[in-house]
């Protein structure tokens, strides 16, 4: 079946609120090499101080939704340094990443604390996309499909959890998406291959399929993440099992991101 792709970029602790107005700015003006009407969803996650209606404006030109990086699981309350999804909607954002393997890396997140994350998200009505991904060790020592298993754990549990009490009118899974993101393949400009990428989403989408039904994961959009590039993104999306991607680096250029979104079009 024909899935919607979903093209995100992941700014990182990149850009404050000037770059990104100059950055959508220029977007627009790349893009108008593409088609008019674009049928992939095209995300962009900025730090949080550029998330203001002002920049969700611009990004709108070019038909990008914001979303924040990280979200907490509860609406309020003593967490320093942490995000309420309830006050981000309240702001117009409809995105959230979640589990980002820099989030689990530096910053102590776990699959335990992905999963109230991704539950709270949920329940507050906003999208995400759910990072999931191997690190070398872990794929040199043939671990890859347990990781991504234990893993996925979290948002299985989520998704049943928020099905089961809230059963959504017009919830979708592309709506709760995940990203596939080596970890050997961040920032490193090593790629997988696309049959590496492949195989691992089918494995996802085999997942999806037994432990939360075949419909689901039909309709399941599963991203690839982990140095996409202008030169690599067509191909990587041309696979049955990718339908979109994260990209990190390469969503800071103008040009090069609109050649991504275009590809995905
Ligand atoms: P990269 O980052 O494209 O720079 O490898 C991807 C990500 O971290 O989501």
């Amino acid at each position: 079946m024909m899935r919607i792709k979903i093209v995100a970029g992941n700014w990182k602790m990149n850009f404050g609120p000037a770059e990104a107005c100059t950055f959508f700015e220029s977007l627009v003006e790349q893009l108008k090499a593409g088609p008019k009407a674009a049928s992939a969803e095209r995300v962009i996650f900025p730090v949080a101080y550029a998330l203001s209606s002002e920049i969700q404006w611009v990004a709108a030109k070019a038909n990008v939704k914001l979303g924040a990086q990280n979200v907490h699981w509860a609406d309020s309350g003593a967490f320093t340094g942490e995000l309420s999804a309830k006050a981000l909607k309240s702001i117009g954002v409809e995105w959230a990443l979640i589990g980002h393997s820099e989030r689990r890396q530096f910053f102590g997140e776990t699959n335990e604390s992905a999963k109230q994350r991704l539950e709270h998200a949920l329940k507050t009505g906003l999208r995400v996309i759910f990072c999931i991904g191997e690190t070398l060790a872990e794929r040199e020592a043939g671990q890859t499909e347990k990781v991504l298993a234990a893993q996925l754990e979290s948002y299985i549990h989520a998704l049943a959890k928020f099905v089961a009490e809230k059963q959504p009118q017009d919830f979708l899974p592309r709506h709760a998406a995940i990203a596939y993101e080596p970890v050997w393949a961040i920032g490193t400009g090593k790629t997988a291959t696309t049959e590496q990428a492949q195989a691992a989403h089918a494995f996802i989408r085999g997942e999806l399929k037994s432990k939360i039904g075949g419909h689901f994961a039909e309709q399941a959009c599963i991203l690839y993440g982990g140095s996409v590039t202008p030169d690599n993104a067509a191909i990587l999306m041309k696979a049955p099992d990718i339908d979109g991607v994260l990209v990190g680096g390469a969503s800071l250029k103008p040009d090069g991101f609109a050649k991504i979104l275009i590809a995905g079009a």
